[in-house]
């Protein structure tokens, strides 16, 4: 075991906590990075699966997510937009398919009006959300008593209006059925986006891509911190005090005057602490928990829908696959369709045979895309559920009345001991962009109570 000593001691190698690690070490303090996995990035994870370059965590871009925009210009990484020329297809709940352009779906005249009233109604109200503090809303309490299904079911009577809105903030984006999450967490979804518009708008919120994988973001970042990053090293107890921190880890420990837990808040409880932390964090965090979904990939020869015009976009409520995009890979001849499935549904698919799952997602692609669908060349399925450090996809989100309850203490440091990471974030929430946000703010925290007084920020 080596013992060594730094400013402040980082437990996570994410897109977060490396953020934090390069903006303290630019203020002139030492770091030490702690991640338990032999690779860095955490949920950002690209990887050649049967020779195809596969995005097995984190991959879009959106405009507005500035943070990471200047983290990639800083990189110099370059971004490429997401194939969508041409028409979407949409499927009914008998399983009619039908095509169309722009965000609406082409649903019955009286549902499309529930539709386009119900994104008003969110827009509206999301205009009165901080995403950085939803629980100062006025009506925050009672919006966080309501799940956003029953939410739904007092605003209008049309079943598939309220599927196809419910899909894009608990299919799409918590990956909680909508009856396990409140109104007021799903506002703080669209808030952190900037708009629900902006979530229905699938060429906003999945714009671009990086050239090279998203995964570049932390492995560029570890490589300029050098010998500061630590692998294979996860972090089993944290010995904390007024006077500073060691944190032991599997073959190190690091003494350090701070320390940033940058893991998702459900890991936060697999270190031991010495002394516990505190009656109000012990409580807080076990009203976090981490959506599900499987990321599926399916490489083909040609990316054959194109052919057909069509633009690989395509969603319904009423499938397996709720949603789906053309996802090839910059430089590739090749044709990847991506599609999602979640929460519950993933649950049914996961008691079933690898064979059995794999054929009937194929299926749920072919009701978009036909036939051809059933018979690509690479198919992989990204299960973060299994994955030990992780424990889920995409991230956390509190159960009903925890982000009114806590949500004000989530990132408030304690003592020596900060909070960064994706699932405790305002704008960005849940998003790369989030994670870097918070990891800039925590640095700047620690800097400014490290300092000497006057000294600058490093962000
Ligand atoms: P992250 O979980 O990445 O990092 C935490 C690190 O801590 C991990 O490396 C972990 O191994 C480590 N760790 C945990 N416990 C430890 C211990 N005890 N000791 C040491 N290390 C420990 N976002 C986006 O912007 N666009 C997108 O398209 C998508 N899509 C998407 C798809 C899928 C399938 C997933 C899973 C996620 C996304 N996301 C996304 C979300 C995005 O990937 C995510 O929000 C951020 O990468 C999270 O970064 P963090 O650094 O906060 O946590």
């Amino acid at each position: 075991m080596s013992s060594i000593e730094r400013d402040v001691v980082i437990i996570g190698a994410g897109a977060s906590g490396l953020t934090a690690a390069t903006d303290l070490k630019k203020a002139g303090l030492t770091v030490a990075v702690l991640e338990a996995r032999d690779r860095v990035g955490g949920r950002l994870w690209t990887n050649d699966i049967d020779g195809a370059t596969l995005e097995i965590g984190g991959q879009w871009v959106s405009p507005d997510q500035d943070a990471l925009i200047e983290t990639l210009d800083g990189l110099g990484l370059e971004t490429y937009s997401r194939y969508r020329e041409g028409i979407n297809v949409y499927l009914g709940e008998g399983g009619e398919r039908r095509t169309f352009e722009g965000e609406i779906f082409p649903v019955a005249p009286t549902t499309e009006r529930e539709i386009v009233s119900l994104i008003d109604r969110l827009d509206a109200l999301v205009a009165e959300i901080d995403p950085d503090r939803p629980w100062d809303h006025p009506q925050a309490k009672e919006l966080d008593e309501i799940s956003f299904r029953r939410w739904l079911e007092t605003q209008t009577e049309d079943e598939e209006a309220r599927r196809n809105i419910g899909m894009f903030i608990a299919g799409a984006m918590l990956t909680k059925p909508a009856h396990a999450f409140s109104a007021l967490q799903a506002l703080l979804m669209a808030a952190s986006a900037g708009s629900f518009s902006h979530l229905v708008d699938a060429d906003f919120i999945l714009d671009k891509r990086v050239k090279g994988g998203l995964q570049q973001v932390p492995i560029l970042l570890a490589e300029r911190l050098g010998d500061d990053v630590f692998l294979n090293a996860p972090v089993r107890t944290l010995r904390w005090s007024d006077e500073g921190v060691t944190a032991i880890a599997d073959g190190v420990e690091v003494r350090a005057r701070r320390v940033i837990l940058a893991v998702p808040p459900v890991l936060i409880s697999r270190i031991s602490y010495e002394p516990p932390l505190p009656r109000r964090q012990q409580q807080m965090h076990q009203h976090l928990s981490m959506g599900f979904v499987i990321k599926v990939h399916a490489v083909y020869e040609t990316p054959f829908w194109r052919e057909d015009g069509l633009s690989g976009t395509a969603f319904s409520p009423y499938e397996l696959v709720h949603e789906a995009y053309d996802n090839s890979y910059h430089g590739d001849p090749r044709g990847t369709l991506v599609g999602f499935v979640s929460d519950e549904a993933a649950d049914d698919v996961f008691r079933q045979s690898p064979e059995e799952r794999k054929a009937r997602i194929l299926e749920s692609l072919s009701h978009y895309y036909g036939e051809k669908a059933l018979s690509p060349v690479v198919y992989y399925e990204s299960d973060w559920g299994s994955e030990e450090w992780t424990r889920g996809a995409y991230a956390a989100s509190f159960d009903m009345g925890g982000l009114a309850r806590y949500g004000s203490d989530l990132r408030a440091p304690v003592g020596p001991v900060h909070f960064s990471c994706s699932d405790m974030a305002g704008r960005g929430y849940q998003h790369v962009d989030g994670a870097i946000r918070v990891g800039h703010e925590t640095a700047d925290a620690i800097i400014a109570s490290l300092a000497p007084a006057g000294a600058a920020s490093a962000s």
